[in-house]
């Protein structure tokens, strides 16, 4: 197939590329660029042995540059990665944040629908689901109280995208909640290139481990958790990847619409993170305990096994290979990307 891969150079989107290619499928890239680097397009390139990845610096705001793109390129699919995705930030520009992330995705599926394309992927989150109501978290699991306009960008978007499929049948949708990518390809040479002070825990790990960070701090000890740090179902970002791939089984068969969680199934602490990043990468992470950040939720993991019965996907990476491939990114890229 031809995909139109939105957001392609950022973390998740430069990764999915690699299985993309691998699986013998081609994209079109269209990215902003507000959150990532072209270089990332170059080394993807270089890994999938291509000369170079069809880019365009275009916001998916944009409907004319997004009119040109599908009128030469003819995508069969589109996997939507674009959006703008700091929690705190959204708390804090939540006009941005719907705008860029509501408006950016209605005018995609519009100019899609225009061109006859009626399939997409949409990158969703397990924050749809709120504060639980169980564990592990199945895909019947009610969708929650969001506590951030990000979160809620996403599960808006889950029922708008529900309604256009609802209206028009011909349309395939699949709303694939990510649970919490980590990790990196193998080869270190592409990764998570945050801009500024992570606000995810993996990446503020392995920029104290690079010194960029004098401690880690972990918020709230406190949690009904084995050990009082906060539960989330880590999976390796090479393996959300192959999800999208999988995931274009479903649009095959014409689901319809389609939910699935892409995480393990299983739930580590912040303590075993820190745990298995010094025992496996040898690196010493000093840290301190703080009080709980506002809108954090105790234990979130998912029960993917709706994602292997359907698709065939299962995660194959382990906490372990999180850790060394996050590590082995951050310490090749202690600056992440060069600036252009
Ligand atoms: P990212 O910021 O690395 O990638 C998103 C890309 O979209 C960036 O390259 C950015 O430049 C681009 N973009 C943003 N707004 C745009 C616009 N209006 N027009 C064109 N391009 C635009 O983030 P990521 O971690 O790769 O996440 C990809 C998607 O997955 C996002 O939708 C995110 O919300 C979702 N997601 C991420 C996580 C996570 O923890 N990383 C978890 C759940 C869901
Ligand atoms: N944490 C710390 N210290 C830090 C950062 C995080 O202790 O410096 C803790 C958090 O309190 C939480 C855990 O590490 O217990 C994971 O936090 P992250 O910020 O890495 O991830 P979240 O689970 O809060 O959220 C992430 C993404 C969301 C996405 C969600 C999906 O940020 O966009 O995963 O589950 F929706």
């Amino acid at each position: 197939m031809i995909l139109l891969v939105t957001g392609g150079a950022g973390y998740i989107g430069s990764h999915t590329l690699i299985e993309l290619y691998r699986a013998g499928h081609t994209a079109v890239v269209v990215d902003n660029l507000s959150n990532s680097n072209p270089e990332s397009l170059r080394r993807v390139a270089k890994i999938i042995g291509v000369t170079e990845i069809p880019f365009y610096k275009t916001d998916i705001r944009d409907r004319e540059g997004l009119e040109k793109v599908f009128s030469k390129h003819h995508p069969d699919a589109c996997i939507h990665f674009a959006g703008l995705k700091a929690v705190g930030e959204s708390v804090e520009k939540p006009w941005e944040y719907y705008e860029n992330n509501i408006s950016g995705t209605l005018v995609l599926v519009d100019v899609m629908r225009r061109h006859g394309c009626k399939n997409i992927i949409f990158s969703s989150s397990a924050t749809v689901y709120g504060d639980p109501a169980e564990i592990p978290i199945t895909e019947q699991c009610p969708k929650g109280q969001c506590t951030n306009p990000y979160g809620w960008t996403k599960s808006m978007l889950e029922q708008i995208l529900t309604d256009i499929q609802k209206a028009d049948p011909a349309w395939n949708v699949v709303l694939l909640r990510y649970f919490n990518p980590v990790g990196a390809h193998p080869g270190g040479t592409i990764g998570e290139n945050p801009n500024g002070i992570p606000n995810n825990l993996m990446p503020y790990i392995t920029q104290v481990a690079v010194g960029k960070h004098p401690e880690l701090g972990i918020f709230g000890n406190d949690y009904p958790t084995p050990d009082g740090t906060g539960v989330r179902d880590y999976i390796h970002v090479v393996d959300l990847a192959a999800g999208h791939v999988s995931a274009l089984q479903a649009i095959r068969r014409r689901c319809g619409l389609a939910v699935y969680n892409l995480g393990t199934g299983h739930g580590y602490s912040v303590l075993d993170i820190v745990n298995a990043f010094q025992r496996v990468n040898g690196v010493q992470i000093p840290y301190t305990i703080r009080p709980r950040r506002p809108g954090d939720i105790a234990t979130c993991y998912s029960n993917p096994a709706k994602a292997q019965k359907e698709l065939g996907w299962k995660a194959r990476y382990g906490i372990d290979d999180m850790v060394r491939d996050s590590w082995n990114w951050q310490r090749h890229n202690p600056d992440g990307y060069p600036e252009e």
